[in-house]
């Protein structure tokens, strides 16, 4: 294609603000697809349609005609756990459409991802949508680009995307303010790995953003970083139905794919070249993306075990950013120890698995990777090691210090929620970093920065601040690096003996009330047995809390034991059906159940 003719752009917008709309009606409006197909459902984020549909579960990027001139337009994970997946796209691009929701105005995912489009020297194009609300306030929302992003917002196009008002005038924009792509077609072969995914027909399909070069069927592949060579069987590119193409030159975005068979062979950001002629090096920005949160997640029916594992498969065929291990648990059993790249990535999954799955799990408290620095003589080197599971802790007397991750986290809220949020942040080891007002009159907003510890936030953060300000506040985090903590592993004992799914590494400070607040729940949740039974939290050998189930009066098992013949076996049966689902603690039996609910309510 002529260079001069292509726009790559993307859409950033907070949650709901109406970027998908706003990318169907752009595809509608194109041609790309008809309104009786358009009223199936959104077009970019449906996975079950589109695979009705027989498309790709992932149409990321969908190319658009439009007066002569190639749109390309890239759609980008909306969350920040996809981080490094979304600097990757928008570097594929030149420009990006900036959604604001004319009744909420600037949210704090849009300033987070506003300032990645800036670092990546984007042309960005303001879109005021909803224009059609009666709440609607665009000159108000208008101000609030301009003061709080720094944007001319003038020329901000209004819009509504539900309606289909203004969509011409953002394609026009799309043409008039966003540059072309820069790139040379003669120069050796030089193009991005942006993105892959399983498809069912056509395996691994990798979009890709050619900078230099070209791309054709039939041609021997190297990529750089994986030290891979491919041979490309298909070119193509989706608009948003897949359609072949006889290549892809400098400055395009399309998919190619070459029979490869798993997309953990492919790394987002690898450099694709030419293997004959290749370029002299690999495209900057490389990275290699880690899972961060790790949990247990065990099926609550020990028979769904193998099901289980099959379904994790299936996810990470399109998915090589998560990982898992088979894990055994005396208390809930075999399961598997899984990572994400943050607790929505965690949810996401999960959710997946109860859905499409069908499902039931439990999940252990999630935990952040740790750098335990173990003790070593003068002679010996250093030693640091990773850990993911608390049951894995060395001996608290081989670790000389222990570092945690770091986040620094932005917070969007209408004023009167600030004081909880202040306390709860205070609460969960925060320090305060920033905190100013932004917007005018019934916009306006407390914007607060923190740096608190990714532990703090992977226990119950979201929700708690979710429920303190209904809703109402958003929130954005990036990851700062590894400070120094005073961590310990916490461990819960039923009868004196530890419950291995129930440890969590805590900071030494918030270590009593979490101990106790599970030693309550258990207490309500482990049934009477004929002595008393202890159940503590302890740090090492020493107790911090701890609760105790009375004992049963004997009169009340005895009645237990008497009736007709019938009602005993029926009893009995009942017992050893049971039974199998018991756990043993010391000599006391605890229902698996307990541990389920106790995490549950964790
Ligand atoms: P995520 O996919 O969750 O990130 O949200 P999104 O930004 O893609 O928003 P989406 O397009 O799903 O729109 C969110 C909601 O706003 C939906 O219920 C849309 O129907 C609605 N919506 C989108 N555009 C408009 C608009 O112009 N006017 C009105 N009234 N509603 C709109």
């Amino acid at each position: 294609a002529d260079i001069s003719k292509i726009r790559n752009f993307s859409i950033i917008a907070h949650i709901d603000h109406g970027k998908s709309t706003l990318a169907d009606r752009l595809i509608l409006r194109t041609g790309g697809l008809s309104e009786r197909e358009m009223t199936h459902g959104q077009v970019l984020d449906n996975m079950e349609i589109e695979q009705e549909r027989g498309i790709t579960i992932k149409a990321q990027t969908v190319r658009l005609e439009w007066n002569g001139y190639e749109l390309n337009l890239m759609d980008t994970p909306g969350h920040v756990d996809f981080a490094y997946e979304v600097s990757r796209s928008l570097a594929a691009c030149e420009g990006a459409l900036l959604v604001v929701d004319a009744a909420q105005g600037v949210e704090a995912q849009t300033l987070a991802n506003v300032y990645q489009s800036i670092e990546h020297d984007h042309e960005i194009v303001p879109v005021i949508n909803k224009i059609d609300l009666p709440a609607a306030d665009p000159e108000g929302v208008r101000q609030e680009i301009e003061e709080i992003i720094g944007l001319d917002a003038s020329e901000a196009v209004l819009a509504s995307a539900k309606s289909g008002i203004g969509i011409d005038e953002v394609l026009q924009a799309i043409v008039d303010r966003i540059p072309p792509p820069k790139g040379d077609r003669d120069a050796p072969l030089k193009a991005m790995l942006v993105d892959s995914w399983y498809d069912p027909y056509l395996g691994v399909v990798i979009l890709v953003r050619v900078i230099d070069g070209v791309l054709k069927k039939g041609q021997q592949v190297k990529f750089m970083q994986a030290g891979t060579t491919h041979l490309i069987d298909r070119v193509g590119c989706m608009r948003p139905k897949i359609e072949q193409l006889p290549e892809l030159s400098a400055g395009e975005i399309g998919f190619i794919t070459a029979q490869i068979k798993e997309v953990a062979e492919t790394r987002v950001g690898d450099t694709i070249t030419d293997a004959k002629r290749p370029a002299p090096a690999p495209l900057p920005g490389f990275k290699e993306v880690q899972p961060v949160v790790f949990c247990g997640l065990f099926p609550v029916d020990a028979a769904d075990f193998e099901k289980l594992r099959e379904s994790l498969y299936k996810l990470r065929l399109n998915d090589a950013s998560f990982s898992f291990e088979t894990e055994s648990s005396a208390a809930l059993g075999f399961g598997f120890r899984c990572g994400f790249l943050g607790l929505l990535h965690l949810e996401i999954i999960q959710e997946r698995l109860t859905r499409e799955y069908d499902l039931d799990l439990i999940t252990t408290a999630p935990s952040v990777v740790y750098r335990m620095h173990l003790t070593h003589s003068k002679n010996e080197p250093a030693q640091v090691i990773e850990l993911h599971n608390p049951a894995d802790m060395p001996d608290p007397n081989r670790i000389e210090m222990i570092e945690e991750p770091w986040i620094e986290a932005t917070i969007y809220t209408p004023d009167e929620y600030l004081g909880p949020i202040l306390k709860l942040c205070q609460d969960r080891r925060g320090i305060q970093k920033n905190l100013t007002y932004v917007g005018t009159g019934a916009h306006q907003r407390a914007q607060v920065t923190y740096e608190l510890p990714l532990n703090e936030v992977v226990f119950d953060f979201y929700d708690r601040l979710k429920s303190i300000t209904r809703g109402y506040a958003s929130f954005d985090y990036h990851q700062i690096g590894h400070r120094e903590g005073d961590l310990v592993k916490m461990s819960i004992l039923v009868n004196e003996e530890p419950v291995d799914a129930l440890s969590m590494i805590t900071h030494r400070g918030t270590a009593e009330a979490r101990g106790r607040g599970m030693c309550e729940r258990l207490k309500d949740l482990i049934p009477r047995h004929m002595f008393k039974i202890p159940i503590q939290a302890a740090i090492g050998g020493k107790v911090i809390a701890r609760e105790t189930i009375s004992a049963l009066r004997k009169d009340v098992t005895a009645k237990c034991y008497g009736g007709d013949a019938t009602r005993k076996r029926k009893l009995l049966e009942k017992q050893k059906k049971g039974k199998a689902r018991m756990r043993e603690y010391g000599n006391v039996s605890i229902p698996q159940e307990a541990f389920i609910a106790a995490l549950r309510m964790g």
